[in-house]
């Protein structure tokens, strides 16, 4: 897929929640309906869309129900006009979990990183206890459960980064949560059969948050970029929404893993003197550049899925334009810097 310049957040809300054949070809293969849990978030919104619209196009009829607090009530009434069935639910309240509709194919969001520093207590409730809520509820459906690359150890680049091989080895407690939750479900999948998929994603990129975001308002407002973690991985949001839907065809038990990012080693410099080009911009750094990073080899996912379908520049020059013409920002930095795994 190429993207133009993108001009306004219909257009991106809309290109984010566009399905591919595959998709298209896999709800209509699907059996059930989807449920998404933690649908009010950064990823949720267009991911609870894109099924929508993979249903439409596959021309069958499936509810896809969106599961929040809605603790912001645009998010709701957004949904419910992009054709969502929206429940509003507290998922640590496991009377609440328990009365949520039975629906065969569960996509599980939600969690908790920032602010986990002085209220470590939260982020484990919220990345373990819930899961086991979830997983109780929901042991007869087949669950994608959204994770991280940060359960695995930071990394030099030259190691190419980390596959589903590799052994786990969370650094912080955020990261340790992480694994908790995958732990959760992968004990529900031996137990009960249920057929799980852990997703490990490293950074979506919408236009309104991510990396590429953090780091060419950096340079726009004319601020150094933080250089302590010199390289990532990133893909498209609109591509790993699709692969987190192909992903319910992968659920197995015991879980099956699935790293999601793109294919890229990209470096914090590659991407700080491209938005300096583009926006004629200085480019200054601050910190020195680390040599362990979160680096995630999802090459099982490219054998599976393909490679994304919008490449790095793209995305770079998409981001530009958005921040060169002040479109609105969601005001939550990736804390992408990070290299102590302190969120
Ligand atoms: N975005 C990325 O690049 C990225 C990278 C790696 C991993 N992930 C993981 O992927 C998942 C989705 O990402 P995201 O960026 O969309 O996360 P997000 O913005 O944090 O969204 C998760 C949503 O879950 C809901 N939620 C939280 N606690 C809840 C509770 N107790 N009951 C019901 N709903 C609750 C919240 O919405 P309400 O306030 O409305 O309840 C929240 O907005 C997250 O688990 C994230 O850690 C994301």
């Amino acid at each position: 897929m190429k993207i133009p310049v993108i001009e306004n957040e219909i257009e991106l809300d809309e290109l984010l929640s566009q399905p591919d054949a595959a998709a298209i070809a896999m709800i209509r293969r699907l059996e059930g309906d989807i449920i998404i849990l933690g649908i009010g978030g950064k990823m949720g919104m267009t991911l609870g869309r894109l099924a929508v619209n993979a249903i439409k196009a596959a021309g069958v009829k499936k509810r896809v129900v969106g599961v929040s607090r809605f603790s912001n009530p645009d998010a709701r009434a957004q949904l419910d006009a992009w054709g969502i069935e929206t429940i509003s639910c507290d998922l640590l309240d496991r009377d609440a979990v328990d009365a949520l509709p039975d629906v065969a194919n569960v996509i599980f969001m939600a969690g908790r990183k920032f602010g986990t520093g002085g209220s470590e207590e939260l982020t484990w409730v919220m990345n373990t206890l819930v899961p086991g809520n979830v997983g109780m509820k929901f042991k007869n459906s087949r669950i994608v459960v959204f994770s991280t690359g940060c359960v695995y150890p930071l990394v030099e680049v030259e190691s190419g980064g980390c596959s589903e091989l590799t052994p786990v080895a969370p650094t912080g407690e955020y990261a340790q949560s992480c694994l908790g939750r995958e732990r959760v479900f992968e004990y529900y999948a031996k137990i009960f059969k249920t057929p799980v998929t852990l997703f490990r994603l490293n950074y979506a990129i919408d236009l309104r948050y991510g990396v590429l975001h953090d780091i060419a308002s950096q340079i726009w407002h004319g601020e150094p970029v933080n250089n302590s973690v010199g390289q990532f991985n990133l893909i498209w949001q609109g591509d790993a929404n699709r692969r987190a839907l192909l992903c319910l065809e992968h659920c197995e038990s015991p879980a099956s893993i699935m790293n999601i990012t793109g294919p890229e080693t990209v470096t914090v410099s590659y991407v700080a003197e491209a938005f300096g080009k583009i926006m004629n911009k200085s480019v200054n750094y601050s910190g020195e550049a680390g040599k362990r990073c979160y680096l995630n080899n999802a090459a099982k996912s490219f054998a599976e899925f393909g490679y994304p379908s919008v490449s790095i520049d793209e995305m770079i020059n998409a981001q530009a334009q958005w921040i060169m013409v002040d479109n609105r920002s969601l005001g939550k930095p990736t804390h992408f810097e990070v290299n102590n795994g302190k969120f």
